[in-house]
């Protein structure tokens, strides 16, 4: 089992990451002490895939009767929070209670604020469930819920007591939200760890058919990655923006296309693959590393097309991302793989030119990946799944 410490101004917390230890969960959680009470919450999906590993683990010590609200992006919203903290109430939970969230981010991010606000803050612990999750929302206590207005614009920082993660629970994950997750793993490589990123070169296959000791290692490679990022900058001053690699681009289309056609992965790996051309072409970043984090990005498998949008609307888009200053677009760009640049400001003109080539550049890269692929050794023994992931 690893246990990775993660440092946080309201002090440290463990990550617990083995396959199988949600079977330990709560060995574990009865380590916070004088608990009154420990109260799951989760979503009706996920509790159909987890509830029953989930209940037997927690036998006796749990509340009998987990909360489920329905976790749709959609329903991430100020009006959960408050039902559920009413459940809270009903249910008797005091300031000395133990909230349990298991599930994905929208789970953990509604969850934790709920936890951070109700009585002004009880012990939350963090059962992630997928890939995202595991590697990204539970650590680093960002909670929060969207408003009509926008995404997480209401939330807090609140870390969790504890994070339980079990890469067994995603076995049962829909195979594009894995995916979208595996964007994040091989952004985490490109940003800061050449091992990794080498070993996704290598094992991607293996990743893709959820082999789970190759899956737990990656798992642990991209947590202590997170845990180093933000135990040096939690609030993203500087540092953290290195986490925010293929975003820039990436929020862009998800807000253009209305959150509808790209999974939050998927608009990252455009990001991603557009950040990389734009680090080529300012001279940042060598070709053979860029050829490189290109083949990484699209072994994922196909990313969903590239919309057409209006040059005034993607550059009103892109100054709107959160890095901006001013209405000035900073670039978070490789330098090589495993190092990062943020705050970079590129010409326009080039930002629209690159943009513009993109969809050709990266198909014609997805067909030399596809034939490399194709020859990988592991591809003797992918499974069906696996197959229409990479076409
Ligand atoms: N707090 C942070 O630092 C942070 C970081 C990244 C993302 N987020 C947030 O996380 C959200 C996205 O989270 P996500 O990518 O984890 O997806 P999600 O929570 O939206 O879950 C995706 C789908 O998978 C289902 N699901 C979850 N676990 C499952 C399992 N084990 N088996 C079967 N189905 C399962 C869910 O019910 C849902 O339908 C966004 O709202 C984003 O803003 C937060
Ligand atoms: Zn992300």
């Amino acid at each position: 089992m690893a246990v990775i410490r993660i440092k946080s101004s309201s002090g440290s917390y463990e990550v617990h990451c083995a396959n199988g230890i949600l079977a330990r969960a709560s060995a574990l959680v009865s380590r916070l002490r004088d608990a009154t009470g420990i109260f799951i919450v989760s979503s009706p999906t996920i509790w159909k895939h987890c509830g029953r590993a989930a209940s037997s683990a927690f036998r006796g010590l749990a509340h009998r009767q987990a909360i489920l609200f329905d976790d749709a992006e959609t329903e991430k919203r100020l009006a959960i929070v408050e039902e559920l903290c009413r459940a809270l109430i009903h249910l008797g939970a005091d300031r000395r209670a133990v909230i349990v969230a298991v599930g994905g981010g929208v789970v953990g991010d509604v969850v934790g604020f709920a936890a951070a606000s109700y009585l002004r803050g009880v012990r939350l612990v963090h059962i992630p469930t997928t890939l995202v999750a595991q590697i990204d929302s539970s650590i680093g206590g960002k909670t929060g819920v969207n408003l009509p207005e926008g995404k997480n614009l209401i939330g807090a920082f609140y870390p969790p007591q504890m994070v339980i993660t079990d890469p067994d629970l995603l076995n049962t994950l829909p195979h594009r939200e894995f995916r979208s997750g595996l964007y994040e793993v091989v952004k985490t490589g490109i940003i800061a760890d050449v091992e990794l990123f080498a070993f996704l070169e290598r094992h991607m296959l293996s990743c893709l058919r959820r082999d789970p000791e190759t899956l737990a290692s990656v798992i642990v490679r991209c947590i202590r990655v997170k845990a180093n990022v933000i135990g040096r900058d939690e609030r993203e001053s500087s540092l953290r923006q290195i986490l925010n690699f293929g975003h820039t681009f990436g929020h862009a289309l998800e807000t253009f296309t209305g959150y509808r056609r790209f999974l939050h992965g998927e608009a990252v790996g455009w990001g991603m693959c557009a950040a990389t051309l734009l680090a080529l072409a300012t001279g940042r970043l060598a070709a053979r590393d860029a050829a490189r984090i290109l083949r990484s990005i699209l072994s994922v498998g196909h990313l969903p097309a590239l919309p057409k949008i209006p040059a005034a609307k993607l550059r009103a888009l892109l100054a709107g991302d959160k890095k901006s200053r001013g209405g000035r677009i900073r670039w978070v760009l490789p330098r090589r793989i495993g190092s990062i640049v943020v705050g970079v400001e590129v010409p326009w003109p080039l930002v629209s030119r690159v943009v513009g080539e993109l969809p050709g550049i990266v198909r014609e890269a997805q067909n030399q990946t596809r034939v490399a692929t194709a020859r990988h050794p592991d591809a003797r023994v992918r499974n069906r799944a696996d197959y229409s992931a990479i076409q």
